[in-house]
């Protein structure tokens, strides 16, 4: 680093978005409940138009709390201009996509994207008129074929939570640039503490905050960060859809970012650790795990990443899925549920074929996916250990 006086990602998640100000002497920026704000005469409420970040106007423009986690977020995302909040990931990814999007444009989707961004392309974008066009996430830069005179735009997802292959989007960006498309990513897996999109050229970040920013299981939101290009229609479209999170969710997220980078250590220490063991398994024939070597994409995984968060998946040799589900059933230390990304681990099933178009992602056997949590990684090993010996039993 060589401004000394540049805070590292560490420090700037515990330091970012605490303005005295808004702390008022409080470590936290605290929870600012706020709809209707007082105006001392009509002139000065009229002044207060149009709302700004960081002045005070109406509920739905914001207060401290959510002001100090956006701007903590745009801290640790170089090339920045600001972050949007969002009341759940998608809800991020939906106001994202309509800002750069309008009729008449096509918009380039990867094949592995989470399943209701694609529900929200196929049933909103597509009957607006929005030519939506899915890639193999590993066309790298052969992206440049299926560009036509009415493409605006590259979506990206890396790597796929379901399947965890990683793009190439550095080269998927340097060919956008060129032809003037905006590329937008969804960043959830690996979070700005592991992947700096916007540093890869990435126009538009996008993280589903309910994962790893919030951490802890209790609260749903979603954030849109953008550079300067981007920033003001990402501001006003979130505005004009009346996008708001409350204070108590804004402030959870706030109260976990604090400790992400931490968290994803661990997470990661103890994945890795798992991984490694279930590969060794007679009753597992394949890991799918970005720093893994036969993952696909896993050499822009080394070039791009300083990092693996806690999700991947494995694939059970023999057996049916009623097999693979009775094994999770009988799990103990895992829960099994929607989301991930929380203190604690989960497991489910993770079949992915059934939604592609562009590219085949074929199993051999059922697959199970995996969110390490932070328990102690040895009683997760055992709870595995004691499910594949069922499993071999019964398959
Ligand atoms: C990769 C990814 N993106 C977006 C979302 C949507 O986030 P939310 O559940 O907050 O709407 C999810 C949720 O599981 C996800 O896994």
């Amino acid at each position: 680093m060589t401004d000394a006086r540049r805070r590292r990602p560490d420090t700037m998640i515990v330091e970012g978005g605490r303005k005295p100000e808004w702390t008022t002497g409080i470590v936290n920026p605290p929870v600012w409940r706020a709809s209707t704000m007082l105006f001392d005469s009509v002139a000065e409420m009229e002044a207060s138009n149009p709302p700004r970040h960081g002045r005070l106007q109406y509920g739905r423009n914001g207060t401290p709390t959510q002001w100090a986690l956006a701007e903590a977020l745009t801290g640790i995302e170089p090339g920045a201009a600001g972050t949007r909040l969002f009341p759940s990931g998608s809800a991020a990814v939906a106001i994202a996509l309509m800002a750069v999007l309008s009729p008449g444009d096509e918009i380039l989707m990867v094949d592995s994207a989470y399943a209701p961004t694609r529900i929200f392309c196929d049933t909103v974008l597509k009957p607006m008129g929005v030519a939506v066009t899915y890639y193999d996430p590993m066309i790298g830069r052969g992206i440049e074929t299926l560009i036509g005179d009415r493409t605006k735009a590259i979506f990206l997802e890396s790597p796929g939570s379901l399947s965890f292959e990683i793009q190439d989007v550095p080269g998927i960006c340097e060919i956008a640039k060129a032809r003037g498309l905006v590329t937008l990513i969804d960043n959830t897996w690996a979070t700005p503490v592991f992947f700096q999109a916007l540093s890869a050229g990435v126009d538009i970040s996008i993280l589903a905050a309910t994962k790893y920013i919030v951490g802890h299981a209790d609260a749903m939101i979603g954030t849109v960060t953008a550079n300067a290009r981007w920033w003001p229609r990402i501001e006003r479209t979130s505005q004009v859809f009346g996008q708001h999170v409350g204070p108590d969710d804004a402030y959870l997220a706030t109260r976990g970012l604090r400790t992400l980078g931490v968290r994803l250590r661990q997470h990661q220490q103890s994945a890795l650790k798992v991984a490694q063991w279930l590969q060794a398994q007679p009753q597992v024939s394949r890991i799918l795990h970005p720093a893994f070597a036969d993952c696909p994409g896993h050499e822009h995984w080394v070039r791009d990443f300083k990092g693996a968060s806690g999700l991947f998946a494995f694939e059970l040799k023999g057996g049916d899925a009623d097999a693979r589900d009775a094994l999770i059933d009988g799990l103990e230390h895992f829960g099994i549920g929607y989301s991930w990304g929380g203190f604690e681990s989960l497991a489910t099933p993770a079949d992915a074929e059934r939604i592609r178009t562009a590219s085949r992602w074929q199993a051999e056997g059922p697959r199970v996916r995996l969110h390490i949590g932070l328990e102690d990684v040895d009683d997760l090993i055992e709870d595995l250990a004691r499910g594949l010996a069922r499993y071999g039993a019964s398959a």
